[in-house]
């Protein structure tokens, strides 16, 4: 059986200079096939309000979904690390017994191994607070999504001497509290390289150039699957839309042919169902 990927593993990691790789995941089917690839990181994100869910941001995701969904992942995944985004408005520096009691529903019945929390310098007691019931917290600084009406749209962060100044003081301020790794969002390649080379713990860029000690994808965005726009810093590694819209027009046309179901796929009375782990068959 492989062993889980420990948030030790990830320091290691980056001081051998191995590359971590991140991709979200939503559900147990993706993730028993993420984790199959090999990744180290399983990312349960809010980005799910998007992608999965239909919003227009990731503002409206609820706590009890993003467990809902961290428990799926969570049965699909062997190997991979699973971190579990903590939504908008369930943490705040101002109230650590709601961000712990928040965490603590995520760990224990999301199954999730580690959160993630958006912010900078302000999210440096929470993080503390966290460890100190023995939760990992990776931060999360760049373009933080849960803030956008704050921000005021999805633009690249750090422009200015002094936004990358900041930045570079919320990354040291995250490790100095006991985050395990920061995930870079839309920063200039130069400034993550500058806070990769500063921190100790890694960092995880997405939009943030090639030099972070690691990278992370949202999966619908990757794999061509999720059609509203498609963002910059996405590379497609495949199209599975157009794979399902030809797979879903093949069906609808055999079933209006009257081709299938064919006599291979019907059942007599002696039929017996295989399932998982050849539990009880399925009912028919
Ligand atoms: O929710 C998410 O998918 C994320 C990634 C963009 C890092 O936070």
């Amino acid at each position: 059986m492989a062993k889980r990927l420990s948030i030790h593993d990830l320091r290691e990691m980056k001081a051998r200079g191995e590359k971590i790789t991140m991709i979200t995941s939503y559900d147990y089917t993706s993730a028993k096939i993420l984790d199959e690839a090999g990744t180290d990181i399983l990312l349960v994100g809010d980005s799910l309000g998007m992608v999965v869910l239909g919003h227009e941001g990731t503002l409206h995701v609820t706590l009890d979904a993003m467990i809902h969904h961290s428990r799926a992942v969570a049965n699909g995944a062997k190997r991979a690390m699973i971190v579990i985004d903590l939504p908008f408005g369930t943490y705040s520096s101002s109230d650590l017994p709601l961000s712990l009691r928040t965490a603590s529903r995520a760990i224990s019945e999301g199954h999730a191994h580690a959160v993630k929390i958006e912010g900078g310098r302000r999210m440096a007691p929470v993080v503390g607070a966290l460890n100190a019931s023995g939760i990992p917290v990776m931060g999360h600084i760049g373009l933080t999504p849960q803030s956008i009406y704050l921000i005021g749209g999805y633009r690249v962060q750090g422009r200015s001497a002094e936004a990358a100044k900041r930045l570079v003081l919320a990354a040291k301020a995250l490790e100095a509290a006991g985050a395990f790794a920061i995930v870079l969002e839309l920063v200039p390649a130069e400034l993550a390289r500058k806070v990769s080379k500063v921190l100790t713990i890694p960092t995880i860029g997405i939009g943030a150039g090639p030099y972070c000690d690691g990278q992370v994808q949202v999966l619908h965005d990757m794999m061509g699957m999720y059609q509203d726009f498609v963002p910059k810093h996405t590379k497609r590694y495949a199209n599975i839309a157009e794979v399902m819209r030809e797979g879903a027009k093949n069906y609808l046309d055999e079933v209006r042919a009257g081709k299938f179901p064919g006599p291979e796929h019907s059942v007599d009375l002696k039929t017996v169902i295989k399932t998982k782990n050849n539990g009880p068959a399925r009912k028919l």
